[in-house]
């Protein structure tokens, strides 16, 4: 599809959904280079609610309508999950730039419609996935880069939960709107993270096992996401695995909305034949000279979310390759369905 005659020297974004999508707002206005230029939502006095707040006159409820309409060169995809296939790829094919909200969808197999598209399209595709962002990320990052920490062979990585199951009744607790519990909303971000910062190695097996406890008694509420009353429960509330990788290595991972923990965490642990590392804060874990020393490295105070929205942003301005791509989280979503599907068999699952 031929691109649009844009009416100003900016980038003009539009973004579908504006929950998470607000926050997506907030950092686009930070941005000289950018025009928020139309808001789309279904719930039109919420999508005029983050227009008044960054001065975004232009409101939709049909993305199709703001696609053809509003001369956008880029798209936040902040959705429901499993709209995000449909939402991308529409985007992507009006000759946008795309940054869809993690998880890439509620499948692999929906997900490679978006990886497809975006093989097929002029515009760059960014998967939303703002931990990568934050300071310490970046950091351990470049330590590991430079081999630091040697080879990394093992790593552990969790978010859990003691009470926060979001929206209870609404599409987060919907297997067929999101895809899953917090394995796919929350655990996601604990395994892309330290996938990124193990070089994202090609799994090759999958062991998991899901439960839920607490959300199909009622139970576990959090205060993320509008409750629905009468609504469905049928996600996990915890899911824990294990990832093999064809380089040897191997990843413990867990996720919980609801789980009687002390409290609240997110995790990210890596360890290499050179050194380990924990995060938040970041501690690096080596020897020098035959001696254990633990190195606590300065790091900036970051706010991933904006961080993300300016580096995709960059990668426009600059023509570059974002660091969060489509076959990254296509491999994300190829795991979470195997965790699923080992949970359901009882046997581990080889990936191709
Ligand atoms: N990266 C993060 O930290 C983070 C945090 C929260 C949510 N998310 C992701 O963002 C996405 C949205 O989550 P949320 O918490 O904002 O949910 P939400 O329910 O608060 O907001 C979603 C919005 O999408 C709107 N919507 C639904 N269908 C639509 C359609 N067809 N066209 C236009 N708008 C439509 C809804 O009306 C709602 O306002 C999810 O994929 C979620 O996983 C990411």
């Amino acid at each position: 599809m031929a691109k649009k005659v844009k009416k100003s020297g900016k980038i003009r974004v539009g973004i579908v959904g504006v929950g998470i999508g607000g926050v997506h707002a907030q950092g686009y206005a930070k941005l000289p280079d950018v025009e928020i230029a139309a808001l789309c939502d279904l719930n039109t006095a919420r999508a005029e609610g983050v227009g008044e707040r960054y001065g975004v006159k232009s409101i939709f409820s049909d993305y199709s309508a703001m696609l053809a309409e509003a001369q956008l060169d880029a798209v936040s995809v902040c959705t429901p999950n499993a709209l995000h296939a449909a939402v991308a790829v529409a985007a992507l094919e009006a000759g946008c730039h795309v940054l869809c909200e993690k998880p890439l969808s509620i499948s692999a197999a929906e997900g490679k419609k978006i990886v497809d598209a975006a093989k097929r399209a002029k515009g760059k595709f960014m998967i939303g996935m703002n931990n990568r962002f934050r300071g310490d990320s970046q950091v351990l990052k470049k330590y590991i880069e430079s081999g630091e920490l040697g080879d990394i062979y093992y790593a552990k990585a969790g978010w859990i939960r003691r009470t926060g199951i979001p929206g209870m009744g609404s599409w987060f607790t919907s297997k067929e709107m999101a895809g899953g519990g917090p394995l796919i909303d929350i655990g996601v971000h604990a395994l892309d993270l330290t996938l990124y910062l193990m070089g994202n190695p090609k799994p090759v097996s999958v062991y998991g096992a899901t439960y839920a406890k607490f959300g199909p008694f009622g139970k576990g509420g959090g205060s993320w996401g509008v409750p629905a009353n009468g609504g469905s429960y049928d996600v996990e509330d915890l899911a824990c695995g294990m990832i093999r990788f064809e380089n040897g290595a191997s990843l413990a991972l867990e996720a919980s909305w609801a789980q009687h923990c002390a409290g609240d965490k997110l995790y990210n642990e890596v360890y290499g034949d050179k050194g380990g590392a924990t995060m938040e804060p970041l501690r690096i874990f080596t020897e020098r000279y035959g001696s254990p020393i633990d190195i606590t490295p300065a790091c900036p105070d970051r706010n991933g979310h904006e961080a993300e929205v300016a580096h995709f942003v960059e990668c426009i301005v600059q023509d570059k390759q974002p660091i969060a791509t489509a076959d990254q989280a296509l491999d994300v979503m190829k795991i979470l369905d195997a965790l699923y599907a080992s949970s359901e068999k009882g046997t581990s699952i080889a990936l191709k």
